[in-house]
């Protein structure tokens, strides 16, 4: 096999990037395309012409893919990867990789059972400046980390929330910002600066109608004493990330000037400990980081995927890596409705009991669907 054949399940905005991603991708082919709505997959037929199918099931059992790309809601996400992997076909999953934790970690169980490749579309995780803070903090450039920030704003409109029936709802998507914009932010500080083990936060639904949070924030606390602040937004314009992780060795920001770095080569603790010096402090040596200027996205991830499949090589988003995020936004949801610290791991019995209770609660939406893809995609 030189090609890996990829069928895509959900050909809505996202679906349709990836299949329009396909052809730039020499070891992947699109081979067959599924969703349940017709109007969908009618116009998916007529775009890639492939075979089509409106149940995963079918696709799966069509003998036509050896891999699938699961870009439905969120929900479906564990159903359909479980199908897939149950048969030996390898998954990416768009994020979040499932709504709650224990789906998330039934997906990797039973990727771990069935030996397929799985994966998360974490596309952040290929850009190359994103690469070289994680070799920074691989190499113990920043020693043990003393605190994390990361502010993660985003815009929506209400005019994007009303494009689907799903979104926006506890019943069709699971959370709000926290589920859906913040998955690719968290992903990237969870990567570099570790999962917290207590969660105390505040979720509020402050600018839109909508039913779930568009605003979230919290202090979190690590297992090493640590502390960090986490926001989460889609109410705010310019948009972007801000991440600081400072350490006993160094400290990192990422943001849209860059990536910066500073070195603190006696460390910040030992200066501490031993200087005589009333108003001593440590020397500062800002640090030059080169990061190759490369243009990166989804396909670096299902080329990834594929040379996995092909080749063996390592994946740059392991299914078993996206639960760290998850568990972050799974344990800040529960928090803030609880008005009470959470602690990480989660208890999977707890947040399943507070999925079913929101779900009940949820009202129907009724709009007309839009699949418009993101054009900054
Ligand atoms: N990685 C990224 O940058 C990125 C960007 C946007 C969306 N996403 C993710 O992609 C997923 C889809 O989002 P979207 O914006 O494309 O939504 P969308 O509503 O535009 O498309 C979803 C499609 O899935 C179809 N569908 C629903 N249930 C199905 C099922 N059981 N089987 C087959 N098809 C089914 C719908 O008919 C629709 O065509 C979400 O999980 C979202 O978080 C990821």
């Amino acid at each position: 096999m030189d090609v890996v054949r990829f069928g895509i399940i959900g050909v809505g905005g996202m679906g349709n990037g990836h299949a329009r991603n396909m052809p730039r991708i020499t070891e992947a082919r699109l081979t067959a395309v599924c969703d349940t709505s017709p109007a969908a997959l009618e116009a998916a037929r007529d775009a890639y012409e492939v075979p089509d199918f409106d149940t995963h099931i079918e696709l799966l059992d069509s003998g036509l893919v050896d891999a699938v790309l699961i870009a439905t809601p969120h929900y479906f996400h564990p159903p359909i990867a479980f199908d897939a992997m149950r048969r030996g076909i390898h998954v990416i999953s768009e994020k979040p990789m499932a709504v709650t934790v224990s789906g998330a970690d039934a997906m990797i169980e039973a990727a771990r059972e069935t030996g397929v490749v799985f994966a998360v579309m974490f596309q952040q995780r290929a850009k190359p400046i994103h690469q070289a803070a994680k070799r920074l903090v691989d190499e113990g450039r920043l020693g043990p980390i003393y605190r994390t920030s990361l502010v993660d704003a985003h815009f929506r409109s209400q005019a994007y929330y009303d494009s689907a029936s799903w979104r926006a709802t506890w019943k069709g998507e699971g959370g709000g910002v926290l589920l859906n914009q913040a998955p690719h932010g968290m992903d990237i500080f969870t990567w570099l600066g570790g999962t917290p083990s207590r969660v105390n936060a505040h979720v509020s639904t402050f600018q839109h109608h909508i039913e779930v949070e568009d605003e979230a924030a919290a202090l979190l606390e690590y297992p090493n004493g640590a502390i960090g602040y986490i926001l989460e937004t889609v109410n705010e314009v310019p948009t972007g990330m801000r991440l600081e992780l400072c350490g006993e060795k160094g400290k990192l920001l990422l943001d849209d000037q860059g990536l910066r770095f500073w070195e603190v080569k006696e460390g910040v603790r030992a200066f501490s400990d031993c200087t005589d010096q009333m108003w001593g402090r440590p020397e500062v040596i800002p640090i030059e980081i080169p990061v190759e200027s490369r243009r990166t996205g989804h396909a670096d991830i299902v080329r990834n995927v594929a040379r996995a499949i092909l080749y063996g090589d390592p994946l740059i988003s392991p299914g078993s890596e996206a639960l760290s995020s998850l568990e972050l936004a799974d344990a800040m949801l529960l928090s803030g409705h609880r008005a009470k610290p959470v602690d990480i791991p989660l208890d999977r019995g707890e947040y399943d009991a507070f999925i079913a209770e929101m779900q009940a609660k949820s009202k129907d939406k009724v709009v007309e669907d839009k699949r418009i893809t993101d054009p900054n995609h």
